[in-house]
């Protein structure tokens, strides 16, 4: 038997590369990330009826987040500058990521993050990738303020969303997108934060289109969580309240971009409660064998509401981005599920307990 030729995944800049800002390659810092699976909804019928379903799960990427795809551009592009650090404000994925690629470029990483408002999982990834992490009783929006300061005055690049080369690198998720599927999905749902997935999505895919690559652009299709949720409100929301950490955002700093995205698209951008966002949490990780961190579960929440709205239905192809693993955030998966079932070492015991 011959062994498989399949050549290996190079990282989104190198794939991508026709698409992507011009580097040189002895700067590309990369962790392989991207190639992530789209996985084909089976067990949902019952809610979605013959909507084809599918879940890009961002979860599998190296730090477990749809941020590395993102992170390695930034961070070659602040290497090659001949920059030696990089700062980010966070709700814990931009900082797991930045810390990460900051120790494979060999650059210091400063991480923002709001006390109380990070997953563990998520503070670990910072602290063992060697960032300095910095906790401060403040929201994420004026930490991104203190952040862009910094940034302006000291030779310490900004890896946040406002660097357009987060957006160029995040924007390959529409393309594989595209390659998988042939066509670009008919809605594309995804959480929206600080909103630049949502704008790094939408021009991947018009990149695709105006290619020749793809023939049709899909719906962007944003859901913010109800207590942070200033696009649909019209105006920052200046406490932020929500159990999905990950956009508790209120003055996102991609606002325009969001909402261009949407009404080039002819989308949505809409808000679904802390309720909804954890049934369709749990309803995921129970029913498709999907885990992902519960701001992710916001597009599956959106997705639910646009069905039972008759917005999505029967022969659309329906996209959600998940964006983080569940393992970010055990906490919550643990607070919401059925505890353990405590047993002695009795075989009989055990066997009772499963029922039998
Ligand atoms: N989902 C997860 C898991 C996130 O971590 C984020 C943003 C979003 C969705 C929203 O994406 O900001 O592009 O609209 N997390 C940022 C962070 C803010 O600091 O990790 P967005």
């Amino acid at each position: 038997m011959e062994l498989s030729k399949k050549g290996l995944w190079r990282g989104v800049i190198r794939e991508f590369r026709d698409f992507m800002p011009a580097v040189k390659e002895e700067y590309i810092t990369t962790l392989l990330e991207g190639n992530t699976p789209l996985v084909e909804s089976f067990n949902m019928k019952d809610i979605f009826g013959e909507i084809r379903l599918l879940f890009k799960f961002e979860g599998l990427n190296p730090t477990c987040s749809f941020k590395d795809r993102g992170m390695t551009m930034a961070v070659t592009m602040a290497r090659q500058d001949g920059t030696e650090a990089v700062i980010c404000a966070s709700t814990g994925n931009t900082s797991a990521s930045a810390a990460a690629y900051a120790a494979r470029a060999g650059m210091r990483a400063y991480v923002l993050i709001p006390e109380g408002g990070v997953a563990l999982g998520k503070v670990s990834q910072a602290i063992m990738h060697g960032a300095v992490v910095i906790e401060v009783a403040a929201t994420f929006d004026e930490l991104l303020a203190i952040v862009k300061e910094v940034n302006l005055k000291y030779p310490v690049a900004i890896v946040n969303s406002v660097n357009p080369y987060r957006i160029e690198g995040q924007k390959s998720g529409a393309f594989e997108i595209a390659e998988h599927l042939g066509h670009a999905p008919t809605y594309h749902f995804l959480p929206v934060g600080n909103a630049g997935n949502i704008t790094a999505y939408w021009k991947g895919y018009k990149e695709y289109e105006s290619n020749g690559i793809i023939a049709n652009l899909p719906k962007m299709m944003g859901f913010q969580a109800e207590g942070a949720a200033p696009i649909v409100l019209g105006h920052p929301v200046a406490d932020p309240q929500t159990l999905a950490t990950a956009i508790k955002i209120g003055n996102p700093a991609s606002w325009a971009a969001a909402e261009k995205a949407r009404d080039e698209s002819g989308g949505v951008i809409d808000a679904v409660s802390d309720d909804e966002i954890i049934n369709a949490y749990k309803l995921v990780a129970a029913r498709e064998g999907v885990f992902c961190e519960p701001a992710s579960a916001a597009s599956i929440a959106g997705a639910i509401k646009m069905k039972e709205a008759g917005v999505i239905s029967d022969g659309d192809t329906v996209v959600c981005t998940l964006t983080g693993h569940g393992l970010k955030d055990p906490d919550r998966a643990i607070t919401v599920s059925t505890p353990p079932v405590k047993a002695g070492a009795e075989f009989s015991d055990i066997v009772k307990i499963m029922g039998f």
